[in-house]
């Protein structure tokens, strides 16, 4: 989609002008670029009071007839997706434009032979095969809202995900290979199952070939294609219709459901992918994500797509079967554009350069790294030994509220500056608060706010409009609060320094401190939880847990048992490093847990604890560095 792309730093700022002065004209110009069955009568509506946010009103699409339909008039045999399995000495496949319409029409069909209709609630928890991405596209093909579910979350999760937006089918496999892993999905499908009664079907893709147990609503994916062609016109959908929900951590209590809508949604990830990545007719681009996370969603299947693009999915992890994997997928399908996350770096990094050295990546042109800051030691190594000094890289910062990247440099186009993730996007704009909510100018430190809505923000929590409010909207009333804290240089460059709230991202993954505590606090013996995060050097952060028990427990009996139930609730990604049993943690004379100086003692630096005479409990302070 040549019309959306900026080449030249004239050009970007021609559009950061337009888009300031003019944001409805700017965006209604790069929303012509697509295919609409009927245009909008309005570009946009918001109130961040409300909140309420819509663009493109009255507009009638279908995205997948923009990341399908549309390119076989122009690119029918193009590869649209490359899959690399697990197993290195299996067959890599590549899908074209054709055979990829072709098979989600098909599946499609099935969903709606058994039942699937426009708006309805279908739930995939898969591995990362095509059929993930097919599994997104037929959803989107007939207007059912998908909720994916990362695979490596447990049965508890699994079915809170299920329940809250009340699915109606169930899509999965009989199991999932992750390096030298093979996780049983059906029989963790089946465990959830147990308490979801909005499900109707479980269609069960076959991967593994384990042996599962079969149940009265199961169907095999296989048999249920055979019985269905593929001739499936797309829904019509209006633009402000829910595209998906994908969930995502809070600071408080359950998973916030976000709904991305299908108009905004299209138009900015694939302006954004554009841009961000500089693709190129022909490029090989390829983000490690996992299609369970944003990442995937927004920057594997929709944006990519969207623009015509050929997108990789990886089905293994980079340390199997040795840690030059990663590199070994580029020299095989010549990657151009190389998308992953820091935690991936820095585990990287600690193994022989070798590794790295010894594949060809000169196909390399543009690196990005997504997902939490990266740090300056990462940053070089990618640089020197992937980029080899020569590609560009690019610092996306966003989330899976946004939707899509919101600051970044874009590659080759815009400067970039180790560490930062340097300038919103045009079209976005990005101001420092202080804690009373004022705007502060130049270079200083603040509060990262969002003062404008961009396309792709979500519209609302699934089912809890008021939470949408109160965690987005009302810190900082007239904007949106995404809840990272930031620094601004004299250029403008923002550098991402973290979370303000009770989130911490581990390898990349935003985990509310919360639902572990809930976890934790759910054992017989636990009376009290704290968790907070700390700096590690491979994973960015990880938790350190503090709990109180309710009598004498053998204490390693005990943090056994509960790095077990955490990985049972919630899922493995999600277990503490350290569980250190106390006998009390330090409050405030109102009982409020002092978070911030449990986040001190985690990280080791005593001498930074600041005043703790006014706690309840001073005392605690010396028991808990005594027995760390
Ligand atoms: O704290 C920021 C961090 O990840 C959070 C969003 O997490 P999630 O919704 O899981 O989406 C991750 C993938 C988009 C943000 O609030 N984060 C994301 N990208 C960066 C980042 N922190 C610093 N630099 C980044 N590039």
């Amino acid at each position: 989609m040549e019309g959306l792309s900026y080449r030249s730093i004239a050009d970007y700022t021609k559009a950061k002008e337009q888009a300031s002065a003019q944001p409805e004209v700017f965006w209604e110009n790069i929303a012509n670029q697509f295919e609409w069955y009927e245009k909008w009568d309005k570009v946009l509506e918001y109130d961040f009071h409300t909140p309420k946010v819509s663009w493109f009103l009255g507009g009638k699409l279908n995205i997948t007839e923009n990341c399908l339909d549309r390119h076989l008039k122009t690119q029918p045999d193009k590869t649209a997706i490359i899959f690399e399995p697990n197993d290195p000495n299996d067959a890599a496949q590549h899908i074209s434009y054709s055979e990829l319409h072709s098979r989600v029409c098909r599946a499609a069909n099935m969903l709606k032979a058994n039942g699937a209709k426009k708006g309805d609630r279908i739930c995939i928890y898969m591995p990362m095969t095509p059929e993930l991405a097919i599994a997104v596209l037929a959803c989107a093909r007939i207007g059912a809202i998908h909720s994916v579910v990362f695979a490596g979350f447990s049965a508890t999760a699994l079915a809170a995900r299920i329940n809250d937006a009340e699915c109606s089918i169930l899509l999965t496999a009989d199991g999932g290979f992750r390096g030298a892993k093979v996780t049983p999905l059906k029989d963790i499908a089946d465990e959830a199952l147990t308490s979801c009664p909005s499900i109707n079907n479980c269609i069960v893709l076959k991967r593994t070939g384990q042996d599962v147990s079969w149940n009265n609503m199961d169907l095999w994916w296989h048999e249920e294609l055979e019985k269905v062609n593929d001739n499936c016109p797309a829904e019509v959908m209006d633009s402000e219709d829910p595209l998906f929900i994908l969930y995502t951590s809070g600071s408080t209590g359950k998973p916030k459901g976000m709904v991305h809508s299908c108009g905004g949604y299209m138009v900015y990830t694939a302006y954004s992918f554009q841009n961000v990545f500089q693709y190129q007719k022909g490029d090989v681009y390829w983000c490690t994500a996992d299609i369970g996370w944003i990442t995937g969603h927004s920057y594997i299947v929709y944006g990519p797509l969207a623009v015509g693009a050929t997108t990789v999915m990886f089905e293994g992890v980079p340390s199997y079967p040795d840690y030059g994997r990663f590199w070994e997928v580029c020299a095989k399908h010549k990657v151009n554009q190389f998308y992953t996350a820091p935690t991936a770096i820095r585990a990287l990094q600690k193994h022989p350069v070798e590794l790295v050295n010894k594949h060809d990546l000169s196909s390399l042109k543009v690196l990005g790294s997504v997902g939490e800051p990266i740090n300056a030691e990462a940053w070089h190594w990618y640089d020197k030994h992937v980029g080899k000094h020569n590609c560009p890289i690019v610092d996306t910062w966003w989330q899976t509220e946004t939707g899509g990247i919101l600051i970044t440099s874009l590659a080759g186009v815009t400067p970039q500056k180790p560490t930062y993730a340097t300038l919103p996007m045009p079209g976005v704009q990005v101001v420092l608060l202080d804690n009373e909510g004022n705007e502060i100018e130049g270079e200083t430190e603040g509060i990262l706010a969002i003062k404008h809505p961009w396309p792709s923000i979500a519209r609302t929590i699934w089912g809890d409009h008021e939470r949408y409010k109160n965690v987005y909207f009302s810190a900082y009333p007239g904007y949106y609060f995404p809840g990272d804290g930031a620094l601004r240089d004299a250029e403008g460059n923002f550098r991402i320094t973290g979370r303000v709230d009770d989130v911490v991202i581990v390898s990349g993954h935003n985990l509310g401190t919360a639902p572990i505590e809930n976890a934790l606090n759910a054992h017989e013996s636990v009376v009290e939880s704290a968790v907070v995060g700390f700096p590690h050097d491979v994973k960015g952060n990880a938790l350190h847990a503090f709990v109180i028990p309710n009598a004498k427990v053998e204490s390693n009996k005990l943090t056994d048992e509960l790095r077990a139930l955490v990985s049972k609730t919630i899922g493995p990604i999600a277990k503490p490093d350290r569980i250190q049993v106390v006998s009390g943690l330090p409050k405030t004379r109102s009982g409020k847990i002092m978070r911030r100086i449990l986040r001190k003692l985690a990280s080791g630096e005593y001498d930074q604890l600041g005043d703790v005479s006014t706690l309840l409990n001073p005392e605690i302070i010396e028991e808990i560095k005594r027995n760390s």
